[in-house]
């Protein structure tokens, strides 16, 4: 990428993508500006990585053709007036939880497009999933762009927005799930009298095998989990229980839980 990128806002989400995007060598740091609330995020990250730390805005934005949107949801309603000039011509991507498309073109309405992406936590390691979705079709220029700065973080996989609230069910949260499915399993292994940390050493790297196998193969998790359920095994003793306890319809609810709230926020200012 040849092009000078924008980070308004300089924290966890806005360093994953300065890391990723410099790992990979998509951009070097010359290309790279950033500027902060009053706290001290964008000059660490600024000297942290050789990215330059803007002064002001218009300093922020004056070459800049991508801008990325990384402060907080609730900055927004706060955020400068002066952006809606100065982000004219632009393209402009957004991370903020829960603000629609719509919500966004008022604060950039001379953006030349606008495209509101949901990365995930494993993003900070480059192994996160983003959904995304764009305000107008996107010039393959732009598709690129917007492919290259996501592909730093992890995968992508682009969306329509009505989908937005169910992905943040699926991936948003997921990790938190899939964190707490981790402990659930420690506990038990506690419960089976395994020894604290046995059992979160064998939770763990459990839970990453299985996501590696699953990666690797490419194989539906039914077909995994049926090749190591023998008939009255095990495997198969615990997972009678999870069908009885209707596991499935638990984790059904959670996802629907979560995609009612992000509905909610989505639907607030
Ligand atoms: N972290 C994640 O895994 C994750 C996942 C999905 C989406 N997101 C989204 O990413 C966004 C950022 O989250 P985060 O975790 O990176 O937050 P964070 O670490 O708290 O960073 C927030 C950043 O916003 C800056 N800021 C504060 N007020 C500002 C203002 N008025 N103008 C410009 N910048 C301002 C802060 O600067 P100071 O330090 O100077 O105050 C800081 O650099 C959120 O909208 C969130 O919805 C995050």
């Amino acid at each position: 990428m040849s092009l000078q990128i924008a980070f308004l806002g300089a924290g966890r989400m806005a360093s994953a993508i300065v890391d990723g995007l410099l790992a990979r060598g998509v951009v070097t740091p010359a290309q790279l500006g950033c500027l902060g609330g009053e706290g001290p995020s964008a000059s660490k990250l600024a000297s942290r990585t050789g990215i330059r730390l803007a002064s002001d805005l218009a300093d922020l934005l004056k070459n800049a053709d991508l801008v990325v949107v990384a402060f907080k949801p609730q900055h927004l309603a706060k955020a400068d007036p002066r952006l809606a000039e100065l982000t004219r011509g632009k393209l402009v991507l957004s991370v903020l939880a829960a603000k629609t498309l719509a919500r966004l073109a008022r604060t950039f309405p001379e953006a030349r497009n606008i495209v509101r992406t949901m990365p995930n936590t494993p993003a900070a390691i480059g192994a996160g999933i983003t959904g995304w979705c764009a305000a107008r079709p996107l010039s393959s220029a732009d598709r690129a762009t917007v492919t290259a700065l996501l592909g730093a973080i992890g995968r992508e996989i682009e969306l329509p927005e009505e989908q937005i609230d169910a992905l943040m069910a699926v991936s948003g949260c997921g990790p938190a799930f899939v964190f707490e499915f981790t402990a659930a399993l420690r506990e038990a292994g506690i419960a089976a009298g395994l020894t604290r940390e046995s059992a979160a050493l064998l939770s763990l790297e459990t839970v990453l095998g299985a996501a590696k196998l699953m990666a690797a193969t490419g194989a539906e998790p039914e077909d995994l989990r049926n090749q190591v359920t023998s008939p009255n095994g095990t495997t198969y003793a615990g997972l009678q229980v999870m069908a009885a306890r209707d596991f499935r319809g638990i984790l059904r609810d959670t996802a629907l839980a979560a995609k009612a709230r992000s509905a909610e926020l989505s639907a607030q200012d």
